[in-house]
């Protein structure tokens, strides 16, 4: 049977759960059958494809909470954060929902959990009625700049509620005694008012429980931190977020209801961050298939980041707004940034077309040959003299050497 070998590495990563590498396989199931000219059958992969991606948007509609689920004042902004009676500093920052939601974009996985903790808050009565109380507390955890905090904050707009958040580093004093009088402080503070809080940096407290010094005295602040989470609970909706979940005591994180692990985008996440983030340049959409292959193992805040510096250097460079342009402009982009990690970043920024030469002999990668033309500019002819050249084949070798 054809592509029998494809068919059963996609089955292995579903039922691994391996989304990423079940995505990938898809995706090279669709070109094989191109390939071996099954144009209808890619087709309806396409199409599965896309409206598979649609469907792990989250909808941005407002959720409607329940009313039992956060209790407590409404914060104004004339109400003031507590504050380090030592420092004079600040315990929290405020943010008040502004209804302008930017929609994270996720793996599918994690739009599932998002989308059913949104989901339990607005319907708190069903689940009243066989005997649970909807989810109350969220650990979120995963590599910087995968959007941990903008999800906190996306949660709380669609909450319609503040969102208080404290860098626990900000909580921790010189004087360990004030660091648990700061922590009672502000959870007092989060129980009165109706908010969701953020404890930011959550593993800031781990690293100093490992100062053999300090053991004593962390103990206690740690244990004040446990109860305070734990009456919290009758309050309201408390999220914590850390890049470094191995450090997190195993009491604490027990604490938390539901973990959410935001990891690395793959090629359809980071296809469609860079879309938002090129916004408003409108290319032809292949180019953002290109861009997200040449960025793989970039986080989110990366793609960002690199999408800005493309856009102020194409707009001061004369070149044109299109698939071209942008190319070329992020070859550019690469070569100023420091070595990348991966490959094919360091290819297009040493030589675009060797570059053109490795996506062109990809079997996973998802776009004809004409598709690569006339989103590069080179056109479909020079691209299959170029995949004919292998020109990548002596840039690799030479990497691997380093
Ligand atoms: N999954 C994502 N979807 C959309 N935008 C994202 C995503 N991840 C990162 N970004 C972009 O990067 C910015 C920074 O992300 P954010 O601050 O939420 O990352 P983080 O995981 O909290 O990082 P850190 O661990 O460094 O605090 C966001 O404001 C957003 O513009
Ligand atoms: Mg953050």
């Amino acid at each position: 049977m054809d592509h029998f070998s494809v068919i059963q590495s996609i089955i292995r990563a579903g039922l691994s759960g391996d989304t990423k590498a079940f995505d990938k396989q898809v995706v090279r199931l669709r070109a094989r059958l191109e390939k071996a000219g099954d144009v209808k059958e890619a087709a309806t992969i396409e199409r599965l494809l896309k409206s598979s991606s649609e469907m792990k948007d989250i909808q941005p509609s407002r959720v409607e909470v329940s009313r039992a689920l956060v209790f407590g004042e409404a914060l104004t902004r004339e109400t003031n954060p507590p504050i380090d009676r030592e420092t004079g500093a600040s315990l929290c920052e405020i943010h008040f929902p502004e209804g302008e939601r930017i929609v994270p974009v996720y793996e599918s996985r994690v739009s599932e959990t998002i989308a059913g903790l949104l989901e339990e808050w607005s319907s708190e009565e069903a689940l009243r009625n066989v005997g649970v109380e909807p989810t109350r507390s969220l650990l979120i955890f995963g590599p910087p700049g995968s959007g941990k905090t903008l999800t906190a904050s996306y949660i709380a707009e669609q909450l319609g509620l503040p969102l208080v958040t404290a860098k626990i580093d900000g909580l921790i004093s010189s004087f360990l005694g004030t660091t648990a009088r700061n922590i009672a402080n502000l959870f007092d503070f989060a129980n009165r008012y109706s908010c969701v809080l953020l404890l930011d940096e959550f593993d800031a407290l781990a690293k100093v429980r490992d100062d053999p010094q300090e053991v004593g005295e962390i103990k206690r602040v740690v244990n004040s931190l446990l109860q305070n989470l734990d009456q919290r609970r009758a309050f309201g909706v408390t999220i914590a977020i850390t890049n470094h979940d191995r450090l997190l005591d195993p009491a604490v994180w027990r604490r938390f209801e539901t973990h959410v692990h935001i990891g690395e985008p793959g090629l359809l996440a980071r296809t469609k961050m860079i879309e938002r983030f090129l916004a408003p340049l409108k290319p032809e959409p292949p180019i953002f298939s290109i861009i997200a292959y040449c960025l793989d193992g970039h986080s989110g805040a990366d793609l960002e980041r690199i999408c800005i510096s493309m856009k102020r250097l194409l707009a001061l460079s004369g070149k044109s707004h299109d698939g071209p342009g942008l190319f070329h402009t992020l070859s550019a982009v690469l070569g100023r940034l420091p070595s990348q990690e991966n490959e094919p970043a360091r290819i297009l920024a040493s030589d675009p077309e060797a570059f053109i030469s490795l996506i062109a002999n990809d079997l996973d990668f998802p776009l004809k040959q004409s598709e690569i033309g006339q989103a590069t500019g080179y056109g479909q002819s020079r691209v299959s003299d170029i995949k004919k050249s292998k020109r990548h084949l002596p840039l690799m070798e030479a990497l691997h050497a380093q």
